[in-house]
């Protein structure tokens, strides 16, 4: 998922055997049963089909419409480099067999449906995702993310450069703070999940906006941090690592479209911090919460200064604009979602955990006191 809320139509199976058959000699009879997989953030459909004659599975995922070229591009580049260089453990595209006659030559794995819609066939990674870890998850995930860190940061493959990690938090906060909030207007139809956003919205606005909380987000922007930018995975939260059935081995790392130059320690903040947000029990920080999970981290790869103080600050400040990005989505471009139980279960596990996020942010603020 990159930018979530693209409702696609269905597409007929037909179809979706004729597309699959791009990517393999033989035509259609090697396309098994295709399988439309649950609705992912970003409503791009995905399909799961067997190849007939060598049994192995594949994954056709419509890109999603908002990408350019040049970014899918990128991705399907950078996870081929990784794997040149011996990390097995991202989806891997495949060449389509033909040319197309509507496409560059230059996109070797993408192919395009009569309707103009992209498609890519990535290699199938047999796992399930672990919502709530034991030590020895973080321990794996964090060592995934390090390799994949180490190696990526050789790929010297060009991208539009966007404001990375902090710079790019700061921006989004400082906008949070000067802007007046809007309640969206109440619904004339009796549309109870529109009330129901609308709350949470109300809610929101109340803790962001109360003057206490502006004071500690203005405290909060003036922590000076390092840019590192480097190939990062970005949208990397628990649900698209991967584990074998009994947890102890990861099998890889899922949906990267979104990935792009960031500083490292956001992946961290993702994982991580998505982890901690599905079990809200504990508050503390990150690094108090699984302290191995950094010192692997750190073992494999130089996580630059202050790396758990980065990771932690960028996971917090991520919740609340996580949540403006939410409803911004919604109420301000009307976005439409594929799966809106996914979408107010992500939204109310943000907003149960702002108030703890928020308290960490003004306890971070005794640093700058210090320095
Ligand atoms: N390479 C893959 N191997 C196995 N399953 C995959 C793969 N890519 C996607 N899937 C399945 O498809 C679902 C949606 O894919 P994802 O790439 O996360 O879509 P979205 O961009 O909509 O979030 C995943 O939750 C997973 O079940
Ligand atoms: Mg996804």
């Amino acid at each position: 998922m990159h930018q979530p809320g693209h409702r696609t139509p269905p597409i007929p199976i037909k179809q979706i055997t004729r597309i699959a058959s791009d990517f393999f000699e033989g035509c259609r009879k090697t396309v098994l049963s295709p399988t439309l997989t649950e609705a992912g953030f970003s409503g791009s459909t995905t399909y799961i089909f067997t190849h007939k004659h060598t049994r192995r599975r594949y994954v056709l995922k419509q890109l999603p419409r908002h990408l350019s070229l040049e970014q899918i591009l990128w991705t399907q580049n950078l996870s081929t480099f990784t794997h040149n260089q011996g990390y097995a453990l991202l989806p891997v595209a495949i060449h389509r067999h033909g040319g197309d006659k509507f496409l560059p030559d230059a996109t070797p794995k993408i192919t395009k449906h009569t309707d103009g819609s992209l498609w890519q066939c990535l290699e199938y990674i047999d796992g399930k995702p672990c919502e709530v870890p034991q030590k020895h998850q973080t321990l794996l995930g964090a060592k995934a993310l390090a390799t994949f860190h180490k190696v990526a940061s050789a790929f010297q493959m060009p991208l539009r450069r966007s404001f990375c990690g902090w710079r790019r938090r700061t921006q989004q906060l400082g906008t949070i703070i000067t802007s007046e909030p809007e309640l969206p207007e109440s619904n004339k139809v009796n549309n109870p999940l529109h009330s129901e956003l609308r709350a949470l919205y109300t809610q929101f606005v109340r803790l962001i906006h109360a003057p206490e909380t502006i004071e500690i987000i203005r405290g909060t922007l003036k922590h000076k941090m390092s840019a590192i930018h480097q190939p990062a995975l970005k949208d990397c939260r628990w649900e698209h690592f991967l584990f074998s059935e009994s947890r102890d081995r990861l099998t890889g790392i899922i949906d990267i479209d979104g990935a792009g130059w960031d500083d490292p320690a956001v992946d961290m903040a993702r994982l991580l911090g998505s982890w901690q947000l599905e079990n809200q029990t504990r508050q503390e920080k990150l690094v108090d919460l699984w302290p191995e999970a950094f010192q692997k981290y750190s073992a494999i790869v130089e996580p630059g200064a202050d790396f758990s103080f980065r990771v932690q600050i960028l996971h917090d400040t991520g919740i609340i604009c996580g949540m403006d990005r939410w409803f911004h989505w919604i109420f301000k471009e009307k976005r439409q979602f594929p799966n809106m139980k996914l979408v107010l279960r992500r939204i109310t596990h943000l907003l149960h955990a702002a108030p703890a996020a928020i308290r960490r942010l003004e306890r971070s603020q005794t640093r700058l006191n210090r320095n």
